[in-house]
């Protein structure tokens, strides 16, 4: 140590001298917690938690070290990329040997008779509900006979470009009301590669939107319920319009699941005096909104239309084989802030489906059906009759679902399928640090959730504990160990006896996000699967390709300053659930969120969302941002996921 120059040293290096980590860090504390079923993870390498679990402070590189050459070799070769850096500009970035193009911008036509978007004067009423919305999320690819169709979310617009002559972009009056309310929702578009890459197949018979205003079914336990009944549908089975889809699903069947996250900001009361019923603070609905319908359309004003809120909040099935078909909002799978649809079928067929609730707080639900899914017989009640579970876990690595059922709540049913959250906090579900998507494993019984981050959890605000709305305290503990948790972590579950459907599972953490080169020696650092080179914040969108590859994406914090030093721009990963590997595939364009993925019928292309970036994307200098779909290819035209 004597022949040190300290003057040499980085600042890293000079701290640690100065501050060696202790021998067992909080990290330790934490894994120790989370994970001790040691013997469960068998010789499965699972993240830093192993090497924490082998009393190492460890690392990717040590994590490696200790596995044999043959083994290196083979966890390297999962990732047919070589990984790239972070990047801070306005632009994406793919590994060497790969490129991207986009495929379909926000206003871009869906069919011949109409022109590209003019950015001085946004989308017209006449073209809104005919070109490519804002914000591309969630999405899934469906071949119908020699016809490959996206089925793809436009979860929210930004008013100031899309009303740029109006102040903040508010709507001044019902017709720009119906342009916002056109250009969110769903697209359904057929798409085909040709001499130019991929490209929207115009006028196909399958393009369609789906916006705010398209007539939908409501089914479930809820339809036909007092709670959503309204004065232009008093029998309570019929509603318009999709709201805030964020995430997605698909079903066995071909059928298209998009998920309304957000739906709360769309209503608001004209009348300042109007009483909020009790059940609208849970889920955040108040008076004033960002977007302005309730001035222009009474359908959105809660003072007139109370019951309104309580017909959005669902998982609504779509059929991408029939463009004039009725989607359909399924009450049985409840009424949260939807992040994604995640379905498997369990063992003995019935139908189960994961879905998180986005919400500092709130809870990972389950919905398993009472019938078994037939190919090729009547699918129509499958996600209308089952029950629904919420995850309560454990400290000591174990966890269960408690159904949510008049028995166990004291709730009618569609008391349950209304009022979703208030059901689950009566029967004592863990508060979760904003679950995102659930992605479930191909090949293996296995289900990951990213947790994004939760500011708030175990802060103290007027000497008490944070809560949700609903009062659930936000403790530390179980999969989400840290407090003030900036850069959110991936829980894994392992059902029982290798079954979806299963009551009871067993969990651990994938991987904690976090910044080794800010943090030294404690729980933000992240797991030891998190380095230097492969660090990131606020997992989010997740999904498994066809191989068992784990690619995540980001909807972080891309000031790549202070405790996001080295992070840069929102980004897309790919990991190896086998070995805990971590590595960087794809870099957005600053101010962006990288959100939703899915491969073309060959597996030669992955289409990924770029949502909402803060740069002039992709057009290039001194135009507008636009959201994004884009096709991201190997040069060699070799499989890629
Ligand atoms: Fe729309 Fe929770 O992301
Ligand atoms: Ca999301
Ligand atoms: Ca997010």
């Amino acid at each position: 140590m004597t022949d040190i120059d300290k003057s040499k040293l980085s600042w890293d290096e000079w701290d640690e001298l100065q501050n060696p980590p202790p021998a067992e860090t909080d990290f330790d504390r934490i894994v120790e917690a989370a994970l001790s079923r040691r013997g469960f993870l068998g010789g499965i390498l699972a993240m830093g938690s192993a090497a924490a679990a082998m009393g190492t402070l460890g690392t990717a590189a040590n994590l490696m070290s200790s596995t044999s050459a043959q083994a290196q070799e083979a966890a390297a070769s999962r990732f047919a990329f070589k990984p790239i850096p972070i990047f801070t500009d306005n632009t994406v970035h793919v590994p060497e040997g790969y490129s991207w193009k986009p495929l379909a911008k926000w206003g871009q036509p869906l069919f011949s008779n109409i022109s590209d978007i003019d950015p001085a004067t946004g989308v017209s009423l006449e073209n809104s509900d005919k070109v490519f919305g804002e914000n591309t999320d969630g999405m899934e690819l469906f071949v119908i006979g020699e016809h490959q169709i996206i089925a793809v979310n436009h979860e929210y617009v930004n008013n100031e470009i899309n009303l740029p002559n109006n102040e903040k972009g508010m709507p001044k009056n019902a017709d720009e009301v119906k342009i916002l309310q056109n250009l969110q929702g769903v697209t359904v578009m057929e798409v085909a590669e040709g001499e130019n890459g991929w490209e929207i197949v115009l006028d196909s018979p399958f393009n369609r939107r789906i916006t705010h205003l398209t007539p939908m079914k409501i089914s479930g336990p809820a339809a036909g319920s007092d709670l959503i009944k309204t004065e232009a549908d008093p029998n309570g089975t019929d509603c318009l319009g999709t709201f805030n889809n964020c995430g997605a699903g698909k079903t066995p069947w071909g059928t298209y699941l998009t998920c309304e996250e957000n739906f709360n900001g769309y209503f608001g009361s004209t009348n300042p005096n109007f009483a909020m019923p009790d059940d609208f603070k849970r889920y955040g609905i108040v008076a004033e909104t960002r977007y302005g319908y309730e001035a222009f359309d009474p359908r959105f004003d809660v003072s007139k239309n109370p019951n309104e809120p309580r017909r959005a909040g669902y998982v609504v099935e779509i059929d991408p084989s029939d463009a004039s078909s009725t989607p359909v909002k399924r009450t049985a799978l409840g009424r949260i802030k939807h992040e994604n649809a995640a379905v498997v079928i369990a063992r003995d067929g019935r139908v189960v489906v994961y879905m998180g609730d986005d919400e500092r707080g709130e809870f990972l639900y389950k919905y398993v059906s009472n019938g078994i899914y037939v190919p090729g017989g009547d699918t129509s009640k499958l996600l209308d009759e089952g029950t629904l579970f919420v995850a309560k876990f454990s400290d000591d690595g174990n966890g269960e679902w408690l159904a949510l059922t008049p028995e166990t709540t004291g709730m009618k049913m569609d008391e349950i399928c209304v009022f979703t959250r208030q059901a689950a906090s009566k029967v004592g579900a863990t508060t979760m640090d904003r679950p995102e998507w659930v992605a479930i494993n191909p090949v293996a019984i296995e289900a990951y959730c990213a947790l994004t981050n939760n500011s708030r959890r175990g802060e103290i605000k007027d000497g008490k504990l944070r809560t949700n709305a609903g009062g659930d305290e936000m403790s530390v503990g179980g999969p989400n160990p840290r407090e003030k948790n900036e850069y959110g972590q991936i829980v894994r579950w392992y059902p029982e006896n290798d079954d979806h459907a299963d009551g009871k599972f067993k969990w651990d953490l994938f991987v904690m996000a976090g910044n080794p080169d800010v943090h030294k020696g404690d729980a933000y650092a992240g797991s030891s699967n998190i380095n230097s080179g492969n660090m990131f914040n606020s997992p989010d969108g997740m999904i498994f390709d066809s191989t068992g590859l784990l690619w995540i994406q980001t909807d972080g914090e891309d000031t790549n300053e202070a405790d996001f030093a080295g992070q840069g721009n929102n980004q897309m990963l790919a990991g190896d659930p086998a070995t805990g590997r971590i590595e960087r595939f794809l870099t957005g364009p600053l101010g962006c969120e990288v959100t939703g993925l899915i491969w073309s019928a060959d597996r030669r292309t992955m289409f990924v969302g770029i949502q909402h970036p803060n740069a002039p994307f992709p057009d290039g200098e001194g135009k507008l941002p636009r959201s994004t779909l884009i096709a991201v290819k190997r040069e060699d035209g070799a499989l890629i996921g």
